[in-house]
């Protein structure tokens, strides 16, 4: 399995709280190991999360993309423990040697107020409307906090600050439905940011804003995580945005990671059907014809086919395919692929002649 390791320094400016353990260099921040989540329907049982397994470091935003019910948020709910009760969970979580999957459930409500955050797609869910953004924040912190209602009030305001808020001290006394969408979504980011998490989750939080404000809260998010040395998983449908934000890049399809790796990898050199249909359908800036729809429709959850569950849309798909579900396998040391076909086409391309200046 590809490791993939810090590129980026990364500086803690938030004190990590008080009962958080102390994590030793060698251990990743984030390590999800066969995390499986079902549902009972009146088929069966639906897997909306089938075995995944990743390391995320601290300073690292891991962009995790798929279309429409991959499992992509039943996934960050089940590090949040945000599951109902009825949904059946195996597998591991761990978060600085801790497993959140195994905790009791008042130490995954403290774990869930201190170190891991989320920020959701519309921010209107996450904000009180008959609150304005100063009461909103100075509750949240002093829940999290022993200060003052005035220290709360500094502290919003350096949270503002920090989430790049223009003239903070007006829009503390604003409610939400005063602030445009973008300034909404950074309040959110704000609050999410109280704890000082080591983890933040962020499930489609630019899908809702117009193109340009998206660019400007992926800055962002960008900067945040590099001053703040947090890890991120941030979800999406679009790869575009993916490229921008991320390290690396998780596909997921049908429960399962069908390919990861460096954005770079995943964006110059996609070997996966699914992650090459992704690309084509993309939009890409300029481009005026409609992009191409990968054919089909994906797999009930409840009912998945025998074999890969890529089979059915799958343009190069063998008979083979059909057997046996494949299993991910490092193609190359940044670059993680659950498609023997083109694994084994790849092996077996000849290779181009060298070019030794002799013709
Ligand atoms: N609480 C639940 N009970 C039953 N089924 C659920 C539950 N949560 C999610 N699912 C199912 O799990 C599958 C994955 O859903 P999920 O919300 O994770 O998809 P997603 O990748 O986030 O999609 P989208 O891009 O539309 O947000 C879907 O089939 C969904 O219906
Ligand atoms: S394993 Fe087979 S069906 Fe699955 S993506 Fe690869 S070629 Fe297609
Ligand atoms: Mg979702």
């Amino acid at each position: 399995m590809a490791v993939f390791t810090a590129r980026r320094p990364s500086v803690s400016l938030a004190a990590a709280p008080a009962t958080e353990p102390e994590a030793d260099a060698a251990t990743p921040l984030l390590r999800v190991k066969d995390l499986v989540t079902q549902f009972p329907t009146k088929n069966g049982w639906l897997t909306a999360v089938n075995h995944v397994s990743y390391q995320l470091e601290a300073g690292r935003v891991l962009g995790v993309l798929g279309e429409s019910g991959s499992g992509k948020s039943a996934m960050l709910r089940t590090i949040l423990g945000l599951q109902p009760k009825h949904a059946r969970i195996s597998g591991e979580v761990i978060l600085r040697g801790r497993d959140l999957i195994s905790m009791s459930s008042s130490e995954r409500t403290e774990v869930r107020g201190s170190w891991v955050s989320m920020v959701f797609q519309d921010p209107m869910t996450a904000l009180d409307p008959v609150f304005t953004v100063e009461q909103q924040l100075v509750e949240t912190i002093r829940r999290h906090e022993d200060l003052t209602k005035s220290e709360a009030v500094d502290r919003a305001l350096e949270l503002l600050n920090l989430v790049q808020i223009p003239s903070p001290e007006r829009r503390l006394k604003a409610y939400p439905f005063e602030l445009s969408g973008g300034m909404r979504q950074r309040v959110v980011i704000a609050l999410a940011l109280v704890s000082n998490p080591s983890l933040l989750l962020a499930d489609e939080p630019t899908t809702a804003l117009d193109v340009t404000v998206q660019a400007r809260v992926l800055d962002l998010f960008r900067d945040l995580t590099d001053r703040l040395g947090m890890g991120v998983i941030f979800v999406t449908h679009d790869l575009s945005v993916a490229a921008e934000i991320a390290d690396e890049i998780a596909v997921m399809y049908a429960g399962r990671v069908v390919e990861r790796g460096t954005v770079d990898e995943i964006v110059r050199n996609p070997q996966h059907p699914y992650t090459r249909g992704l690309l084509g359908a993309n939009v890409r800036p300029g481009q005026h014809e409609r992009p191409l729809a990968i054919p089909g429709s994906p797999p009930n959850l409840a009912n998945l086919p025998p074999g890969c569950s890529f089979a059915p849309r799958c343009s190069v798909a063998k008979d083979s395919c059909w057997q046996g579900m494949p299993d991910l396998v490092e193609v190359s040391p940044l670059h993680d692929l659950r498609c023997p076909v083109v694994a084994a086409d790849a092996t077996t391309a000849p290779t181009a002649p060298s070019t030794n200046g002799t013709h």
